[in-house]
C-alpha cells in the first residue's frame, strides 16, 4: 500500500510517499526558515499562508519523485495534532480533499507519535547503513521525544500504545535552544546553530544550574525555564569587555546542561522500568552531543532516526498512517485539527 503523508503542523511544508509503512519512495520537505528568520521564531500567520501557497506543489513533487501517478496512491495520512492550528488545517484540508476526490481512505495522525515511528522507516534501500527497523517485537521501549514544543519521556508498547512517564513542567528543550540563540543573536533556528557552535566551545566555561524538582513526584520530569533564564541572565556579564569566554563557550555550556537535564530523567526512567532500548525522535534528536552521550551508554540500546528524519517530515506521517490503515482504521471527513497532543495515555501512577 502506497500512502501519501502530509505534514504542515509548524514551519515545514512536507509530503512523502511511503510503501507499506516502511519504505520511503519520496520525501519532500520545504522549509519556511528564511521567512521566519527575521523574527527569530515561527510566525503562525506566515506559516499557514506559506502552507496554502506550497502544499499542492509539494504533494505533487512527492508523487512525481516517487515515480508514481496520482492514481497509484492508495491512501492519505496527515498530521491533525499537535501544532499551530492554522497550519494544521491547511494540510488536513488538503488531505481530505485529495482523499475525497480520489475516493481513497485517509487517516489523521498525531505528530508526536509519528516522530517516535521515524526510526522504523527505511531511507534508502540500496544503502545497507540504514537503521535496522524496529519490528513489532522491538516493543516495549523507552521513547525520548524532544522537539520545539514538546519534551516527553514515555513507554511505547506499540506504535499507538504510548504512556507518558515524564514531561517538561515548563519549556520544551528545543524551545530553550531557540530562545538562548535568539537572545544571544546566534542565528535561527537555534538548535542547529548551537549544536555547531558548541563543537568549538568549552562546555565547562559556565556552570548553569540543574533544576531541583521534587524527587518522588518528578523523577522523569524536566524543566528548562530555569536554565534558559540563567543563560540569558549571563548576557550582560558576558558582554563585558574583559570577559575571557566566547559565544561558543556559552553554546557548549548551555548544551551540556540541557542534555544533562534530559539524560538524568531518561536514565531514572530506564532504571525504574528496566527498559534498555531507547528510541529518540523530534528535532532535538538531531543534536550531535545528545547522540554521542547516548551512544556511550553501553548498557542501553539507543536508536536515533537518520538526521533527515529527526525534524518534521511527511514520511513519518505516511509510515504511522499505514499502520492504522492496515488495521482497517480511517478518519471521518468531519474530523478537525487540535493544537494539543492527542495520542498518549496518561502518566503512570
Ligand atoms: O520536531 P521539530 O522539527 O518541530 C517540532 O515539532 O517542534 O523540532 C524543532 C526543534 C527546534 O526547537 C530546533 O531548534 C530543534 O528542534 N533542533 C535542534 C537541532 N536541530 C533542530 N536542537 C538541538 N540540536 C539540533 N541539532
Ligand atoms: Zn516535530
Amino acid at each position: 500500500m502506497r500512502v501519501l503523508g502530509i505534514e504542515t503542523s509548524c514551519d515545514e511544508c512536507a509530503a512523502a510517499v511511503v510503501e507499506n509503512g516502511e519504505i520511503i519512495l519520496s520525501n519532500i520537505v520545504m522549509t519556511q526558515i528564511p521567512f521566519h528568520a527575521p523574527w527569530s521564531g515561527v510566525v503562525p500567520e506566515i506559516a499557514s499562508r506559506k502552507h496554502i501557497e506550497w502544499i499542492y506543489a509539494v504533494a505533487k513533487e512527492a508523487i512525481e519523485k516517487a515515480g508514481l501517478s496520482v492514481e497509484s496512491i492508495n491512501a492519505v495520512a496527515v498530521t491533525s495534532s499537535p501544532g499551530l492550528l492554522g497550519s494544521l488545517l491547511v494540510g488536513l484540508t488538503f488531505a481530505k480533499a485529495f482523499a475525497w476526490a480520489r475516493n481513497i481512505p485517509y487517516i489523521a495522525v498525531d505528530h508526536m507519535l509519528a516522530h517516535l515511528y521515524a526510526p522504523r522507516l527505511m531511507t534508502d534501500l540500496s544503502n545497507s547503513q540504514f537503521p535496522v527497523p524496529i519490528q513489532k517485537s522491538g516493543y516495549p521501549f523507552l521513547g525520548l521525544l524532544v522537539s520545539g514544543g514538546h519534551t516527553i519521556i514515555c513507554k511505547a508498547d506499540n506504535f499507538d500504545d504510548i504512556t507518558v512517564l515524564g514531561t517538561t513542567i515548563d519549556d520544551a528543550v528545543g524551545e530553550a535552544f531557540d530562545k538562548v540563540a535568539k537572545y544571544y543573536s546566534f542565528g535561527y533556528p537555534g538548535g542547529t546553530v548551537i549544536d555547531k557552535m558548541a563543537n568549538y566551545g568549552n562546555s565547562e566555561a559556565f556552570h548553569f544550574p540543574m533544576p531541583s524538582l521534587h524527587k518522588g513526584d518528578h523523577r522523569y520530569d524536566v524543566s528548562y525555564s530555569g536554565l534558559k533564564n540563567a543563560v540569558i541572565n549571563q548576557l550582560d556579564l558576558f558582554k563585558k569587555k574583559k570577559n575571557p569566554h566566547t559565544n561558543e563557550d556559552i553554546a557548549a555550556s548551555f548544551q551540556k546542561t540541557a542534555v544533562d537535564i534530559l539524560l538524568r530523567a531518561l536514565f531514572n526512567a530506564a532504571e525504574d522500568t528496566g527498559l534498555t532500548t531507547i528510541v529518540a525522535g523530534g528535532g532535538v534528536a538531531a543534536n550531535s552531543y545528545l547522540r554521542s552521550r547516548l551512544s556511550r551508554q553501553t548498557h542501553l540500546h539507543c536508536i536515533f532516526p537518520p538526521i533527515e528524519l529527526c525534524g518534521d517530515n511527511g514520511a513519518m506521517i505516511a509510515g504511522i498512517g499505514y499502520q492504522y490503515l492496515a488495521r482497517g482504521e480511517t478518519s471521518p471527513l468531519n474530523l478537525t485539527a487540535s493544537a494539543k497532543v492527542s495520542g498518549f495515555k496518561k502518566k503512570y501512577p
